[in-house]
């Protein structure tokens, strides 16, 4: 399955193919998919695995002392082993599957914030993250009056580290940040950042937002030795509907249940309930069995490909279309780190983003547009939002030219 060129980036012809979307029309035209930071489109594997699961298998897991449950079962909880190898956690036992990013953040926030935290406790978040990893804080903080710290943002998009390191005090409790934005395309040092919130406190938590992250490059949670992280499956390929929370084993076992219900308990009465250990605690109810699964098929997928391999190509590809925009009068592009991945965020002075959005999907080609769920960062570099492209695996030149064709067209009409 390996296909690479002598530069160890991919033959990205030879992989399009297993995405049956990215053969598929829009508004008449060959589809340039350059929205897959929003949502990636799914290889025809990790189809076959889920449907596979439905039409032969199918049945709820950990409940059943029948064939197909306890077949069921035992796929499901590879799967939590596979993303422990995928992220370098110490083991299966770190790894709660969630809905997505935003409940594994949710959990940490209300979980392990709600019993360790207390008015006048300050949680350090930067300028440019989701609302994802602000919403939760904001309600923790309504909750019992935790202060939210925030890391500016400098005008190429990176965070202002110096700054950072004044917010650090005795108050600290939490940092919680992205490592790849997901409107800038910027990576974070997050290694640095961990490593400095030690070297100052060493009980302060760390939590990285690697939801852009993962796609994009090899992470070793235990090398970046953060407490928390997390990322969710459509970004990588996999069904929506399912995230992973790493976290810190002793933590995770401190940790109160986040959601109460079925199959997170050992035995329940009206006189009281005891829980199972972690991670299968944080894990209420009939959880998203296909769709985990079907997570697995998805890591199978990018790790045969070969995760360095795809993180070159798409280097070149963002390369490529940088160039492009450049060169068009008018473009400014937010987010020039030179550490950066996959995304180019711009805003044109001759037409408001959602004009050009609407002209672009006229020729077929899709991106996003808007505020990207990070308000605070537009409301930082003084706009409502920009044109986002963002490129995957299967992403090509000709998706690219496609899109500049189009936003020169979009040029000549609005401008
Ligand atoms: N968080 C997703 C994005 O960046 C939806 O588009």
């Amino acid at each position: 399955m390996m296909a690479l060129k002598k530069n160890n980036t991919i033959r990205v012809a030879d992989y399009r193919a297993d995405f049956p979307a990215l053969s598929e029309l829009m508004n008449g035209k060959r589809l340039a998919y350059m929205d897959t930071a929003s949502s990636a489109q799914k290889p025809q594997i990790v189809m076959d695995t889920m449907n596979d699961i439905l039409m032969h298998h199918y049945a709820n897991i950990h409940r059943g002392l029948y064939a197909h449950s306890q077949n069921t079962t035992q796929m499901f909880e590879a799967v939590r082993a596979k993303v422990a190898g995928f992220i370098g956690a110490e083991s299966e036992n770190n790894i709660v599957f969630t809905r997505n990013s935003t409940e594994a953040i949710n959990l940490v926030a209300q979980s392990w914030g709600r019993t360790n935290l207390k008015a006048g406790d300050e949680v350090i978040l930067s300028a440019m993250e989701h609302h994802a990893n602000i919403v939760p804080w904001q309600i923790l903080s309504g909750q019992i009056g935790i202060t939210l710290k925030i890391i500016p943002v400098l005008e190429n998009g990176t965070l202002d580290l110096e700054f950072f390191e004044k917010l650090l005090s005795d108050n600290t409790k939490m940092v919680a940040f992205v490592h790849t934005s997901n409107s800038l395309g910027t990576v974070n040092p997050i290694k640095d950042i961990i490593a400095k919130t030690k070297a100052f406190n060493k009980d302060i938590m760390t939590l990285i937002d690697g939801t852009q992250a993962v796609v994009h490059g090899a992470v070793n949670v235990q090398d970046l030795a953060c407490d928390f992280f997390c990322f969710t499956g459509h970004k990588i390929y996999g069904p929506n509907g399912v995230g992973v929370l790493y976290g810190r084993f002793d933590l995770l076992e401190s940790m109160p249940p986040y959601q109460g219900g079925g199959d997170m308990i050992e035995a329940v009465s009206f006189s009281g309930t005891t829980y199972k250990p972690a991670p299968f605690k944080f894990e209420a109810g009939t959880p998203a069995i296909v769709e985990v699964i079907g997570l697995g098929a998805a890591i199978d997928y990018m790790q045969a490909i070969g995760i360095d391999a795809i993180a070159a190509h798409e280097a070149e590809m963002l390369e490529y279309l940088t160039q492009k925009l450049i060169n068009i009068d008018g473009v400014t592009i937010y987010g020039t780190s030179p550490n950066k991945a996959s995304i180019a965020s711009f805003t044109a002075d001759w037409a408001h983003s959602s004009d050009i959005a609407m002209i672009l999907d006229q020729q077929g080609v899709a991106v996003r547009t808007g505020h990207h769920c990070c308000m605070p960062l537009m409301e930082a570099f003084g706009i409502e939002g920009t044109t986002r492209a963002s490129i995957g695996l299967y992403t090509d030149k000709d998706d690219i030219d496609q899109m500049i064709n189009a936003l020169n067209k979009a040029k000549e009409m609005l401008a």
